[in-house]
């Protein structure tokens, strides 16, 4: 086991002694408290791996001190000591969530098992979290389309390599599932994933969350605070809405990427971490923020050593079926009903729709249809006009002066499917046709579609 956090909280000064001694030995480092009062404060700091808890403190129950904190979002792992052994102190503290108890008084080969074995079972119960997590359905980018196997094969390469990768593309086309899929496929996987979203903390407040404080560092600080760089040692750090961190920020995090070294606000004490950083956004750095000088250049350079680009989902209409058919599974497992299909004509309309919200707008859709749609096919009436469209989709007869016009009519329509069904690419149009590519063009030609308008 590596050199594990510890806390002792004792009100006996020998115990403690005691306890340090033993688990400093173990190559641990031990931090201790004589009182639930400040025991407490430096539980919730949350930055041990385990806590050695007594239960008779001078001014406390430390049963019920676990309790409490346990109700809250305290994790770590904790092992009861007792002077008044007894079943039900025992069973007591199993139910509140303790992982062992240890009696006094305490023998201390029983203490270094009790600390080693709640320390490998907090381990692998993170592990375990983060492989059920890797089995989630949600965690698989759905796409077969030529852009998206390309940015699988990317992501995976990429993800094995250690380098920081920048993540761009437009709101909703999948940048954070990107990132969370490049982290369980890396050799950190086992660790943290943490992500900041720049855009969503306001800028007196970043670096504290970045970096952590001190206690005291400004007012409000009544403890110190782990900042996410902290948290995500040995894992993954990513920084999501990248372009929106002020020009300060950016000479701070930069600063991290050169040393992978900081201190926390208000504090001198350097800290080293090892973090990957992953980062995206939604914004042109290089064409916008860069020349605007809103963005380091310095920084980007350190961020994107691999580009990865999320396609629109325009752009690769092929996966559209794919996703519906995802999501109306996906939601129908949720609320246990069976999946609805969607008729031919309103998943052409889906298709041929240009989807400004990318997949987040689309799995909206699809689940306010799970719940919505009346029947169990989805149909044209049931999609919102913006998709639906203005014309019809059959030809009707009047329009028409002939049967030559009527197929003209039809084909033309037929084909400016298809294309954007295939993204804009005429070879892959015309083999879905079955016509030779020549054929397509002049086709094109004759009807005036321009293949590059219909991407
Ligand atoms: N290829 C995909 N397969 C399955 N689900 C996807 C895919 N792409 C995106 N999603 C889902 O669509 C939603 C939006 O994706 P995500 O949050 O990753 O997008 P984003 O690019 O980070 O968006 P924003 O720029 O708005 O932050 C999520 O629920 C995500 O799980
Ligand atoms: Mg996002």
């Amino acid at each position: 086991m590596s050199r594990a956090r510890i806390l002792v909280v004792d009100d006996e000064a020998g115990i403690r002694q005691t306890l340090r001694g033993i688990l400093e030995d173990e190559g641990h480092s031990v931090t201790t408290a004589a009182d639930a009062v400040s025991g407490s404060a430096l539980m919730s700091s949350d930055e041990f791996d385990l806590v050695l808890l007594d239960v008779w403190l001078p001014d406390r129950d430390g049963l019920e001190l676990l309790s409490e904190l346990r109700e809250g979002d305290f994790t770590t792992p904790v092992v009861v000591i007792s002077g008044h052994g007894n079943i039900d102190t025992a069973v007591k503290a199993m139910r509140i969530g303790a992982q062992d108890f240890l009696e006094k008084p305490l023998a201390l080969n029983r203490v270094v098992v009790s600390v080693e074995n709640a320390l490998e079972r907090n381990r692998l119960e993170q592990e375990v979290r983060e492989l059920s997590s890797r089995l989630d359905p949600e965690r698989h980018l759905i796409g077969d389309s030529d852009p998206m196997r390309k940015l699988g094969n990317d992501l995976e390469l990429a993800a094995r390599a250690e380098s920081r990768i920048l993540i761009t593309g437009e709101n909703g086309t999948g940048k954070e599932l990107v990132a969370r899929r490049v982290h369980s496929l890396s050799r950190r996987s086992s660790r943290a994933f943490v992500e900041v979203n720049c855009a969503a903390i306001p800028e007196e407040l970043i670096e504290s969350e970045l970096f952590g404080h001190v206690k005291g560092a400004f007012t409000g600080a009544s403890g110190s605070r782990h900042g996410r760089f902290e948290q995500a040692d040995g894992g993954t750090l990513f920084l999501d809405e990248i372009a929106d961190m002020s020009l300060n920020t950016q000479a701070k995090v930069l600063r991290v990427l050169e040393e992978q070294r900081f201190e926390r606000v208000g504090g001198s004490d350097p800290i080293e971490v090892d973090v990957r950083v992953l980062a995206a956004t939604n914004k042109d750095l290089e064409g916008d923020e860069l020349p605007a000088g809103r963005f380091r250049e310095d920084l980007y350079f350190r961020l994107a050593v691999i580009p990865l680009h999320v396609p629109a989902l325009r752009e690769r209409r092929e996966d559209i079926p794919a996703l519906v058919d995802h999501f109306l599974r996906r939601f129908a497992a949720e609320a246990g009903r069976r999946p609805k299909t969607v008729d031919p004509a309103a998943l052409e309309r889906l298709v041929a729709y240009s989807w400004p919200g990318n997949v987040r707008e689309l799995r909206n859709l699809t689940e306010r249809l799970m719940i919505m749609a009346p029947g169990d096919q989805v149909g044209l009436a049931d999609l919102p006009p913006r998709i639906r469209g203005k014309g019809a989709i059959a030809p009707v007869a009047d329009d028409y002066g002939s049967l030559k016009e009527a197929r003209e009519a039809f084909e033309r329509l037929y084909i400016e499917r298809c294309l954007v069904a295939a993204g804009g690419n005429v070879s892959r149009t015309a083999r879905e046709l079955g016509i030779d590519r020549r054929h397509l063009y002049r086709k094109l030609r004759a009807y005036g579609i321009d293949p590059g308008r219909e991407k």
